[in-house]
């Protein structure tokens, strides 16, 4: 009897658990140059995620010059600038791409978004936490370098993509954005993506030095994401708006985009439950950071 009850009791935790969703992890992508590959990299990542089982939204902060919907050749009806500046719920502007990828993209007539009134931020800040626990990951494609936008995200978010390559001044401006999350948010996570390497030695190279420069000076250690080969077949999806993954699920770029999201996963799986992670802890951060702006 007392068996029973055992096998029941397991299974009814178990069935507990796999119907508690996990908070949903908010990842920044960010550069210290620009047209690096960011917005490439995060579509093509989220949708090796969707094939994975994992939910992703991509939420497209580059205002005014982004380009999430162009690269997936659609036409979004609403935008992140629309959701504030006529205050729409969020799940009205979500877009659906393809298998089921989520989106928003950025839109234009928005001021930087944290100098807009305290009502604004707030209206934002209540969309934001609705999202909690619908994905797994949302992914927030920032514009290259720092401003008063991207410097409050990338500070708040749970872990930093920062995508470079190999040339020097890319690499350079990496390291910029390395020390400034350094000293104003030493803990978080950043997971490199060195972007149009020449060879996988390339991008080793590129990783390593990097890797020690930031080691040496600032006693930080940053994750390998991935090395991904430069390939016509990026530029040829990117002017067919079809995403390499999908139209080209063979090519190089796409075995090395679906391999690090792999890897990505099976490092999260083990740390996923109990890392502390989800949007409210994101939020706030945010709005600290805010409101140490607004003085
Ligand atoms: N691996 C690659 N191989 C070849 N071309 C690439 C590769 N990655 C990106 N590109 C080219 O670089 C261009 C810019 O990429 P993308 O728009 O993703 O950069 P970005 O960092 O998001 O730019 P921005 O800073 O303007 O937001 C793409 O349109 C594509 O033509
Ligand atoms: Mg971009």
């Amino acid at each position: 009897m007392s068996d029973q009850a055992d096998v029941l009791r397991t299974k009814m935790s178990r069935s507990l658990y796999e119907s508690q969703k996990l908070p949903s992890k908010i990842i920044a992508v960010a550069s210290g140059k620009g047209g690096v590959g960011k917005s490439t990299f995060t579509l093509n990542f989220s949708l090796s995620l969707q094939k994975a089982g994992k939910k992703s939204l991509i939420i497209d902060l580059d205002v005014g010059m982004g380009n999430i919907d162009i690269l997936l050749g659609r036409t979004s009806c609403y935008s992140i600038a629309d959701m504030v500046n006529h205050e729409l719920s969020i799940w009205s502007v979500i877009e659906k791409g393809p298998e089921g990828l989520s989106y928003i993209s950025g839109g234009s007539g928005l001021e930087e978004l944290f100098e807009m009134d305290f009502d604004k931020t707030e209206f934002f800040c209540r969309q934001i936490e609705s999202l909690e626990s619908e994905f797994d990951y949302i992914f927030f494609d920032m514009g290259a370098g720092l401003n008063s936008n991207s410097r409050h995200f990338l500070l708040s978010a749970h872990e930093l993509f920062l995508i470079t390559t190999p040339e020097p001044t890319s690499v350079t401006d990496a390291y910029g954005m390395i020390k400034f999350v350094h000293l104003n948010a030493p803990a978080l996570p950043v997971y490199m993506v060195v972007n149009r390497v020449q060879s996988r030695e390339d991008g080793e190279k590129t990783s390593r030095n990097l890797g020690e420069v930031t080691k040496r000076f600032l006693g930080k250690e940053i994750k390998m994401l991935a090395y991904v080969p430069e390939d016509k077949i990026v530029w040829k999806a990117v002017r067919e708006q079809l995403p390499f993954v999908l139209s080209a699920p063979s090519s190089r770029t796409s075995y090395s985009v679906n391999q690090s999201a792999r890897t990505y996963l099976a490092q999260g799986t083990f740390s996923r439950e109990d890392d502390g992670t989800s949007v409210r802890s994101f939020l706030a951060k945010l709005k600290t950071f805010i409101k140490k702006q607004r003085g």
